[in-house]
Protein backbone atom coordinates (compact mmCIF):
# COMPACT_ATOMS: atom_id res chain seq x y z
CA UNK A 1 0.00 0.00 0.00
CA UNK A 2 0.40 3.73 -0.48
CA UNK A 3 2.19 4.99 2.86
CA UNK A 4 1.18 8.30 2.08
CA UNK A 5 -2.81 6.67 1.49
CA UNK A 6 -2.54 5.08 4.60
CA UNK A 7 -1.21 8.08 6.24
CA UNK A 8 -4.02 10.04 4.91
CA UNK A 9 -6.86 7.48 6.11
CA UNK A 10 -5.23 7.31 9.32
CA UNK A 11 -5.29 11.18 10.48
CA UNK A 12 -8.84 11.43 9.62
CA UNK A 13 -10.80 7.83 10.67
CA UNK A 14 -12.57 9.35 13.83
CA UNK A 15 -12.47 6.22 16.37
CA UNK A 16 -15.64 6.25 18.29
CA UNK A 17 -15.70 3.56 21.62
CA UNK A 18 -18.88 1.95 22.61
CA UNK A 19 -20.63 2.73 19.35
CA UNK A 20 -23.29 1.55 18.48
CA UNK A 21 -23.36 -0.54 21.60
CA UNK A 22 -20.69 -0.88 24.63
CA UNK A 23 -17.59 -2.70 23.50
CA UNK A 24 -17.68 -1.86 20.11
CA UNK A 25 -15.04 0.61 18.59
CA UNK A 26 -16.65 2.30 15.95
CA UNK A 27 -14.37 3.73 12.67
CA UNK A 28 -15.96 6.52 11.60
CA UNK A 29 -14.66 7.25 8.02
CA UNK A 30 -17.22 10.73 7.32
CA UNK A 31 -14.71 13.11 7.91
CA UNK A 32 -12.49 11.49 5.34
CA UNK A 33 -15.58 11.93 2.91
CA UNK A 34 -15.64 15.18 3.78
CA UNK A 35 -12.53 15.92 2.61
CA UNK A 36 -11.75 16.41 -1.17
CA UNK A 37 -8.63 16.15 -1.89
CA UNK A 38 -8.96 13.12 0.26
CA UNK A 39 -11.96 11.84 -0.96
CA UNK A 40 -10.19 11.72 -4.59
CA UNK A 41 -7.14 10.15 -3.02
CA UNK A 42 -9.30 6.81 -1.59
CA UNK A 43 -11.33 6.60 -4.42
CA UNK A 44 -8.63 6.78 -7.01
CA UNK A 45 -6.30 4.74 -5.33
CA UNK A 46 -9.04 1.90 -5.00
CA UNK A 47 -9.92 2.28 -8.63
CA UNK A 48 -6.54 1.57 -10.08
CA UNK A 49 -5.79 -1.70 -8.32
CA UNK A 50 -8.85 -2.72 -10.40
CA UNK A 51 -7.60 -0.97 -13.33
CA UNK A 52 -9.39 -2.45 -16.39
CA UNK A 53 -11.02 -5.06 -14.03
CA UNK A 54 -14.92 -4.17 -13.79
CA UNK A 55 -17.34 -3.33 -15.76
CA UNK A 56 -19.51 -1.57 -13.09
CA UNK A 57 -19.32 -0.31 -9.13
CA UNK A 58 -21.45 -2.06 -6.99
CA UNK A 59 -21.80 0.27 -3.26
CA UNK A 60 -23.18 -1.37 -0.08
CA UNK A 61 -25.80 1.37 1.80
CA UNK A 62 -24.90 3.58 3.87
CA UNK A 63 -21.46 4.45 3.16
CA UNK A 64 -20.44 2.44 0.31
CA UNK A 65 -22.57 4.17 -1.94
CA UNK A 66 -20.54 7.42 -1.35
CA UNK A 67 -17.43 5.15 -2.66
CA UNK A 68 -19.36 3.71 -5.61
CA UNK A 69 -20.66 6.48 -6.83
CA UNK A 70 -17.25 8.68 -7.20
CA UNK A 71 -15.80 5.65 -8.34
CA UNK A 72 -18.39 4.77 -11.13
CA UNK A 73 -18.16 8.56 -11.85
CA UNK A 74 -14.18 8.61 -12.24
CA UNK A 75 -13.97 5.35 -14.24
CA UNK A 76 -17.17 6.03 -16.39
CA UNK A 77 -18.72 2.91 -14.77
CA UNK A 78 -21.87 2.52 -13.48
CA UNK A 79 -23.37 1.80 -9.62
CA UNK A 80 -24.82 -1.23 -8.80
CA UNK A 81 -27.13 -0.43 -5.64
CA UNK A 82 -27.14 -3.14 -2.77
CA UNK A 83 -29.55 -1.65 0.01
CA UNK A 84 -30.78 -2.89 3.61
CA UNK A 85 -33.87 -4.89 3.49
CA UNK A 86 -37.68 -3.46 2.37
CA UNK A 87 -35.70 -0.39 0.34
CA UNK A 88 -35.71 -1.89 -3.04
CA UNK A 89 -39.58 -1.54 -5.19
CA UNK A 90 -39.11 -4.72 -7.44
CA UNK A 91 -38.12 -8.18 -7.13
CA UNK A 92 -34.78 -8.52 -5.55
CA UNK A 93 -32.34 -11.12 -3.93
CA UNK A 94 -31.92 -11.09 -0.35
CA UNK A 95 -29.28 -11.97 2.05
CA UNK A 96 -28.90 -12.43 5.71
CA UNK A 97 -25.72 -12.33 7.42
CA UNK A 98 -24.40 -11.43 11.08
CA UNK A 99 -23.08 -7.83 12.07
CA UNK A 100 -20.22 -7.08 14.65
CA UNK A 101 -23.59 -6.09 16.43
CA UNK A 102 -26.91 -7.77 15.41
CA UNK A 103 -27.93 -9.00 12.18
CA UNK A 104 -29.03 -7.62 8.67
CA UNK A 105 -30.23 -8.63 5.15
CA UNK A 106 -29.13 -7.06 2.28
CA UNK A 107 -31.21 -7.08 -1.24
CA UNK A 108 -30.25 -6.12 -4.49
CA UNK A 109 -33.33 -5.59 -7.48
CA UNK A 110 -32.79 -9.29 -9.41
CA UNK A 111 -32.51 -7.31 -12.80
CA UNK A 112 -30.15 -4.35 -11.97
CA UNK A 113 -26.63 -6.15 -13.63
CA UNK A 114 -26.67 -7.82 -16.69
CA UNK A 115 -25.40 -11.75 -16.33
CA UNK A 116 -21.90 -11.44 -16.56
CA UNK A 117 -20.90 -8.09 -15.77
CA UNK A 118 -17.49 -7.49 -13.69
CA UNK A 119 -18.26 -6.17 -10.45
CA UNK A 120 -16.24 -4.15 -8.12
CA UNK A 121 -18.00 -4.16 -4.67
CA UNK A 122 -17.08 -0.98 -2.24
CA UNK A 123 -17.67 -0.10 1.08
CA UNK A 124 -16.35 2.17 3.72
CA UNK A 125 -14.70 -0.88 6.65
CA UNK A 126 -14.44 -4.25 6.20
CA UNK A 127 -15.16 -5.63 10.18
CA UNK A 128 -16.11 -8.89 9.93
CA UNK A 129 -16.72 -9.68 6.73
CA UNK A 130 -20.50 -10.08 6.66
CA UNK A 131 -21.82 -7.65 4.77
CA UNK A 132 -19.28 -7.98 1.51
CA UNK A 133 -20.09 -11.04 1.95
CA UNK A 134 -23.51 -11.06 1.23
CA UNK A 135 -22.88 -8.59 -1.11
CA UNK A 136 -20.79 -11.09 -3.32
CA UNK A 137 -23.46 -13.47 -3.05
CA UNK A 138 -26.05 -11.33 -4.16
CA UNK A 139 -24.38 -10.26 -6.99
CA UNK A 140 -23.10 -13.63 -7.90
CA UNK A 141 -27.22 -14.63 -7.93
CA UNK A 142 -27.69 -12.52 -10.41
CA UNK A 143 -25.00 -13.81 -12.64
CA UNK A 144 -22.42 -11.03 -12.14
CA UNK A 145 -18.65 -11.46 -11.46
CA UNK A 146 -17.02 -10.48 -8.94
CA UNK A 147 -13.70 -8.51 -9.62
CA UNK A 148 -12.87 -7.61 -6.57
CA UNK A 149 -13.38 -6.26 -3.11
CA UNK A 150 -12.40 -2.59 -2.24
CA UNK A 151 -12.42 -0.97 1.46
CA UNK A 152 -11.19 1.93 2.93
CA UNK A 153 -10.52 0.45 6.30
CA UNK A 154 -9.89 -3.26 7.16
CA UNK A 155 -9.86 -4.17 11.33
CA UNK A 156 -7.17 -6.82 10.95
CA UNK A 157 -8.39 -8.24 14.49
CA UNK A 158 -11.52 -9.37 13.12
CA UNK A 159 -11.60 -12.15 10.25
CA UNK A 160 -12.85 -10.48 7.85
CA UNK A 161 -10.82 -11.68 4.96
CA UNK A 162 -11.17 -15.55 6.34
CA UNK A 163 -15.21 -14.95 5.94
CA UNK A 164 -14.08 -13.87 2.33
CA UNK A 165 -12.32 -16.93 0.95
CA UNK A 166 -10.85 -16.26 -2.76
CA UNK A 167 -12.01 -12.61 -3.22
CA UNK A 168 -9.30 -10.14 -3.90
CA UNK A 169 -9.44 -7.65 -1.42
CA UNK A 170 -7.81 -3.86 -1.55
CA UNK A 171 -7.73 -2.05 2.10
CA UNK A 172 -6.10 0.89 2.13
CA UNK A 173 -5.42 0.97 5.82
CA UNK A 174 -5.25 -2.12 7.70
CA UNK A 175 -5.85 -1.40 11.93
C1 LIG B 1 -20.80 -0.91 8.56
C2 LIG B 1 -19.80 -0.64 7.46
C3 LIG B 1 -19.82 -1.91 6.65
C4 LIG B 1 -20.09 -2.95 7.69
C5 LIG B 1 -18.83 -3.70 8.02
O1 LIG B 1 -22.07 -0.69 8.06
O2 LIG B 1 -20.18 0.50 6.70
O3 LIG B 1 -20.87 -1.90 5.68
O4 LIG B 1 -20.59 -2.29 8.86
O5 LIG B 1 -19.08 -4.70 8.96
P1 LIG B 1 -18.91 -6.24 8.71
O6 LIG B 1 -17.64 -6.46 7.90
O7 LIG B 1 -18.79 -6.80 10.10
O8 LIG B 1 -20.12 -6.74 7.99
P2 LIG B 1 -23.37 -0.43 8.92
O9 LIG B 1 -24.07 -1.73 9.10
O10 LIG B 1 -23.00 0.33 10.14
O11 LIG B 1 -24.28 0.38 7.91
P3 LIG B 1 -24.37 1.93 7.44
O12 LIG B 1 -23.23 2.16 6.49
O13 LIG B 1 -25.68 1.96 6.74
O14 LIG B 1 -24.30 2.77 8.66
Amino acid sequence: NNPHVSAVVERLCATVPDYPEPGIVFKDLTPVFADGPALKLVVDSIVAKFAGKFDAVAGVEARGFLLAAAAAYATGTGVITIRKAGKLPRDVYAESYALEYGEATLELHQEDVPAGTRVLILDDVLATGGTLGAAATLLERTGAVVAGIGVVLEIDALPGRENLPGREIVSLLHV
